[in-house]
């Protein structure tokens, strides 16, 4: 992708502060727009209740908050977990009551969204993090909750980026989240063009959703075997492992004791699972 480079860093350094701060100490931010995401601009251009609550992960330079204040949306906040782009916004945004500006780790906060914008965070985010990602995702938002924005369809030799497709997504939130819209966006800049979809799911708040860790998997052969262990306990919805094995997110319609957990995987007892508190 054009505009899309990788890092003057190492990528098997880890996606961390560092990482992300030395990006925008030698500007090797490709993915910076300059501008709000079209497709954002669209989406926002529709919502209607200018005092609803708005979270932008991974904001960046963040245009689109931009857009929001531009527009009369006067209950935002944007996070990233790198200084510069942070001081950059507090200087652009100072004195105004309509943002509020946090240094600091999407996977700490705490809060409720009435909606989160995705813009180029969850690309970022080691594979590794995308069960935590949901998980995270279904706590932030309040009951009737929207998570929108885009999400690469398609796949890259490296990353960041890392790419997807809508088949994994849809594996990846059933469940969680409400489908309202998942289909490839119409107006993706050019660079990016047929290959974003463009996301916009209800947080179910019927459901409960956990993260746990999992010890002693080995290979995805045993990961189906566990996976399909799990689904079969009366009032599991949905099982979805992540690509390291280490952990597996659980949505249930209610909350499942742990000993239930470990007694349908205990065939094998180097099969560990424990749960993660937000
Ligand atoms: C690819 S950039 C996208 C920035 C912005 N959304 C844009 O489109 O211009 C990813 C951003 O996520 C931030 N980031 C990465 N991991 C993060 C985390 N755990 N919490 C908060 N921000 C994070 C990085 O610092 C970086 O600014």
């Amino acid at each position: 992708m054009e505009d899309i480079k990788c890092c003057v860093v190492s990528c098997d350094k880890p996606l961390d502060a560092a990482y992300w701060e030395a990006q925008y100490e030698a500007k090797t931010t490709g993915w910076d727009l300059g501008k709000v995401s079209p497709p954002i601009q669209t989406y926002v251009d529709t919502v209607t209740d200018k005092n609803c609550s708005i979270l932008i992960p991974g904001c960046g330079n963040s245009y689109e908050a931009e857009y929001l204040l531009e527009q009369g949306f006067t209950n935002s906040t944007v996070i990233d977990i790198a200084p510069t782009p942070v001081a950059v916004l507090k200087e652009k945004f100072k004195n105004n009551s309509n943002i509020q500006i946090i240094l600091g780790d999407f996977f700490e906060h705490q809060g409720k969204y009435d909606l989160v914008l995705e813009q180029t965070f969850f690309c970022a985010l080691p594979p590794t993090m995308r069960q935590k990602y949901v998980w995270k995702m279904h706590q932030l938002l309040a009951d009737e909750g929207i998570l929108a924005g885009l999400l690469f369809n398609r796949t890259f030799e490296s990353g960041p980026p890392f790419g997807g497709s809508k088949e994994e997504y849809e594996k990846l939130f059933a469940a969680a989240f409400d489908f309202l819209k998942m289909e490839v966006s119409e107006n993706s800049i050019a660079p990016r063009a047929d290959s974003e979809l463009f996301i916009e799911l209800k947080k179910n708040n019927q459901v409960v959703v956990n993260l746990y860790e999992f010890e002693g998997i080995t290979c995805s052969g045993c990961m189906e075997t566990i996976t399909e262990k799990l689904i079969a306990i009366d009032g599991i919805l949905n099982v979805s492992m992540n690509s390291t094995f280490a952990e597996v997110l659980i949505v249930s319609k209610n909350e499942i004791a742990i000993q239930a957990l470990q007694h349908v995987i205990s065939y094998d007892e180097k099969y560990k699972i424990k749960k993660i508190n937000p």
